[in-house]
């Protein structure tokens, strides 16, 4: 019996120097896609799939993240004098009920491998999941979201598990690239993985999407993963270490991924989740039909 995935790690330190000036002084997952921000979607795909655990590894500036999964008592009071009482609920629905949040400083800007290498003392011994906040993963009319889908996964391998989506080949220079051999239609045996290669060097057009289930062993491995591309600790050498002992899988996971750590990638999860927004829909199609029709005037 596979052991349940009880941890997700949330890194949350990095810079987001590509939406400069907004993430000056705020992270950028706190960037709101319609009313909610990006945080908060990977934080509420980490609770339907069973997480009682949320791990964020901060660094400065990032004291929003924690504000914003906290009470805001004096907001409370005023909105149930102003009698809101929708609004209250809403953002008292934010707080997890059901797990527990821990917040850890990455103190210093070695990359994605050391962040989840900080979260070890939490992890334990047990499988976890690693969240990119900024791949926005929607699964309109799917039953289970993509960390429930690789659940599945796990559990009938019981194996590490990455999240993966082809992309264009001009493309491969941003994302881990795998060196896939298919199991089936989705899933594919990894037989290497290689971070942010040129066009020429990538093995396929394979990329690894921010969505992880690792084995507790992945810990060990970063232990031993030197500065890699960019001089810092790379999650995907790790990985690459870890399957040269252990299985490891590909998921090529059902759902529309929006990357928002990119300008037009977030512009893009902005309008669809207008057109989807339960309050805004009908008023926004119809100004965007309008404007459209002048696009080309
Ligand atoms: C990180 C990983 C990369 C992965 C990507 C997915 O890169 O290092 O392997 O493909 O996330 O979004 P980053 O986007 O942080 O540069």
């Amino acid at each position: 019996m596979s052991k349940p995935v009880r941890t997700a790690v949330f890194p949350v330190a990095g810079l987001g120097t590509r939406f400069l000036p907004a993430t000056k002084a705020s992270p950028k997952e706190m960037l709101p896609v319609v009313d909610k921000p990006l945080i908060q979607y990977a934080v509420e795909e980490a609770l339907a799939a069973g997480v009682e655990t949320l791990v964020f590894v901060t660094s400065r500036n990032k004291r929003a993240i924690e504000d914003h999964f906290d009470r805001v008592y004096e907001l409370e009071n005023e909105l149930l004098e102003r009698e809101k009482p929708e609004l209250l609920e809403r953002i008292k629905d934010i707080i997890p009920r059901t797990a527990a949040s821990v917040y850890i400083r990455q103190s210093a800007a070695l990359g994605l491998g050391h962040a989840v290498l900080c979260a070890a003392p939490v992890i334990g011994n047990e499988p976890f999941y690693v969240i990119l906040a900024d791949d926005l993963i929607d699964v309109p009319g799917k039953e289970k979201n993509v960390l429930q889908q690789m659940l599945d996964v796990y559990h009938e391998y019981d194996c590490s598990v990455v999240a993966l989506e082809r992309v264009p080949h001009d493309h491969v220079s941003r994302y881990g690239i795998v060196q896939p051999r298919k199991v089936d239609q989705k899933i594919f045996s990894i037989e290497s993985i290689v971070e942010k290669p040129t066009s020429d060097e990538a093995p396929s057009d394979l990329a690894v999407i921010g969505r992880y289930l690792l084995m507790p062993e992945i810990l060990s491995c970063l232990e031993k993963t030197g500065r890699g591309r960019g001089g810092e600790i790379q999650l995907t050498d790790a990985l690459e270490l870890l399957l040269s002992q252990n299985p490891l899988l590909g998921y090529a996971f059902e759902g529309k991924r929006y990357d928002c750590g990119d300008k037009l990638g977030y512009l893009e999860a902005c309008m669809e989740f207008g057109l989807k927004h339960p309050e805004l829909k009908e008023e926004f199609k119809a100004y965007l039909l309008k404007r459209i029709a002048l696009l080309d005037r």
